[in-house]
């Protein structure tokens, strides 16, 4: 795996995301619902994390394979028993071997979407299927905001691109050029409980992007914290509990009987 092609914000910690992070498997019956997994058959599970639903997966029966770029989450998930390979997503090195494909709250940390649809595509069985969510267009536009103008206040005004977050109609688009047909996708807003509150979210979700813009020590906790205190009108309700102002996007499709179409190189 090149580390350069991989997304620098993206950076977890299996024991932070067990308890942070418990919460994004945790809500995936929807997508699981979607994925419909039926004993006996083949899935791949695209940025498998920890393997928490991609257990759930293959408890359902399927044989399923997890792939991921995390070695921290990819040592937890094989701990699970689960098969997993390492590896970035827009390289999937499968050809055809699968009856469906399922990913859960990943895509959005893939900075080149053509590259992933075509690898899960290309790693369909012709009537294979596919079953993803992950962060959809105006996803956690309160944190990103709030985020965004304490670290212009601290001077930082350059940020590497670190999500991907499209509209229905663009993810659909992506999905038609690698080939997809019996294509659906929809916006699912979705307040979320964070149970950890806020400064713990950020330093689990926004702190592989203050480590590749290397801010740390004092200055990441002061950021976190001034961040937490701008989003307290907006995302704290009265009882004290704190809730991320998720957005999910959700696509089904399926791979048709005939051969892919031709992409140019790159
Ligand atoms: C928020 S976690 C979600 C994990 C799991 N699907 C779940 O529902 O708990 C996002 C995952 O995407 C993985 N990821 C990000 N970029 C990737 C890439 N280019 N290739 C493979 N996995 C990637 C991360 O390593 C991480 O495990």
């Amino acid at each position: 795996m090149t580390k350069e092609s991989l997304n620098p914000t993206s950076r977890w910690d299996a024991a932070a995301y067990a308890t942070t992070g418990a919460f994004v498997p945790a809500l995936g019956d929807a997508v699981l619902a979607l994925l419909a997994p039926q004993t006996g058959e083949r899935v791949l599970d695209v940025g498998c994390g920890d393997g928490a639903l991609t257990a759930r997966i293959a408890a359902a029966g399927a044989e399923v394979v997890g792939y991921d770029a995390s070695e921290s989450l990819v040592a937890a998930a094989r701990a699970r028993g689960l098969v997993v390979h390492l590896g970035d997503a827009a390289r999937l090195p499968f050809d055809g071997e699968f009856d469906a494909v399922f990913s859960n709250a990943a895509l959005h940390w893939m900075l080149d979407p053509g590259a992933v649809a075509r690898g899960m595509f290309a790693s369909l069985r012709p009537g294979g299927r596919l079953a993803v969510e992950f962060g959809g267009f105006g996803n956690i536009a309160a944190i990103r905001t709030a985020l965004a103008a304490t670290l212009a206040r601290h001077g930082v005004h350059e940020r590497p691109a670190d999500q991907y977050y499209p509209t229905p109609p663009q993810y659909a688009d992506v999905l038609r050029a690698a080939g997809f047909d019996e294509i659906t996708t929809w916006l699912v807003p979705r307040p979320t409980l964070v149970a950890a509150g806020m400064v713990a979210w950020l330093e689990t979700f926004r702190g592989g992007l203050l480590d590749a813009l290397g801010v740390d020590g004092d200055e990441r906790r002061a950021i976190f914290a001034e961040t937490a205190e701008l989003l307290e009108p907006a995302l704290r309700a009265a009882d004290g509990t704190w809730w991320a102002d998720y957005v999910r996007i959700r696509a089904t499709a399926r791979r048709g009987g005939g051969e892919p179409p031709r992409h140019a190189a790159g």
